[in-house]
């Protein structure tokens, strides 16, 4: 348990990725409140980690309402005594979606609600957090970003705005509450789902989109999960500012492999031609064939 005793808030937590986040912050130890404006699906995620007993917490909390966020972490405090963790997780999108669309058609009103909104939350629930952890010259504060901060979405300007506005919060906190050894750090995913049953178009989607992904895949919550708990555990203490992809490399390629300017030898076929692996993949005889021995330079065993 990377987390023990350590006491988390996870924004957004009800759903998707906030879910796996606030799970897998619960199930290394620490306490968690739960924060969401549903309040089914929050209840429904507080009584599954009760019944696997886990210490969570739900509290029904509009982030973008100065008031609700204030008495959200009197309750954390209350609760739980304290806070070393905030993940500024959710995002708040306008009843009607209307901050989306052509440029050309979106309503200034849209942009302005979508953009406020959450910026407000941003630095309302950051700020709180930070008047806790300053005190006790200890805390992480971790945003999620998105790669639309750094590649463009169509037709998502506002959310693309957002996101490369939250990761330069990012950088500037981590500035500003260094000197409290408060760190502040973003995670920047691709798309994340959890999987979905097959034949479903959502899984004709993902696999679509996977196929674009160096590791072939869209991301799981779990593996933004993972990621926060690395930046929350304290052998994390010399991170911050930093801003990690969690997208498989999809960031780090120029192009998918289909456009590529010439053919892209596919893995099995090199495998085959350069004898590494046999055709069932049989990983033991990989290693027979790679080992010291088998040059006749090593020890045999
Ligand atoms: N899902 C993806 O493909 C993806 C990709 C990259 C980045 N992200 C980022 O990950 C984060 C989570 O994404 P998601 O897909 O799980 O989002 P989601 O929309 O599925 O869930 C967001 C949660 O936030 C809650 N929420 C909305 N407004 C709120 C408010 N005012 N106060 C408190 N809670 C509120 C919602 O009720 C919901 O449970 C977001 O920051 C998103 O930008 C997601």
């Amino acid at each position: 348990m990377l987390l023990k005793g350590k006491v988390a808030l996870v924004t957004g937590a009800a759903r998707n990725v906030g879910r796996g986040i606030a799970l897998r912050l619960a199930r290394e130890g620490a306490h968690v409140l739960l924060d969401d404006i549903e309040s089914a699906a929050l209840e429904g995620l507080a009584a599954q980690c009760r019944a696997d007993g886990l210490s969570v917490h739900p509290v029904l909390a509009d982030i973008s309402n100065p008031t609700a966020v204030q008495s959200m972490f009197k309750q954390a405090l209350k609760e739980f005594g304290g806070l070393d963790i905030l993940v500024n997780n959710a995002v708040i999108h306008t009843p009607s979606k209307a901050e989306r669309g052509p440029f050309l058609r979106v309503r200034a009103a849209a942009w302005n609600e979508f953009l406020s909104r959450n910026l407000d939350a941003l630095f309302y629930t950051s700020q709180a957090a930070a008047k806790i952890m300053t005190r006790c010259r200890r805390g992480s504060i971790i945003n999620i970003s998105s790669n639309g901060a750094v590649q463009a979405h169509r037709q998502r300007l506002a959310y693309d705005t957002f996101k490369g506005a939250l990761e330069s919060f990012t950088r500037a906190l981590a500035v500003d509450l260094a000197p409290w050894n408060v760190r502040v750090n973003a995670l920047r995913p691709c798309a994340v789902a959890d999987a979905p049953a097959p034949g479903t178009p959502a899984e004709v989607r993902d696999r679509r989109l996977g196929a674009m992904i160096p590791l072939g895949r869209i991301a799981r919550p779990a593996d933004v999960a993972w990621a926060v708990v690395f930046l929350a555990a304290d052998d994390a203490a010399f991170i911050t500012g930093q801003i990690f992809n969690i997208d498989g490399g999809m960031l780090e390629q120029s192009r998918p492999p289909e456009l590529e300017l010439e053919p892209v030898i596919k893995p099995e076929d090199l495998d085959l031609e350069d004898g590494l692996i046999d055709p069932g993949g049989n990983c033991r005889s990989v290693r027979r064939q790679l080992s010291p021995d088998s040059s006749g330079h090593g020890n045999k065993a």
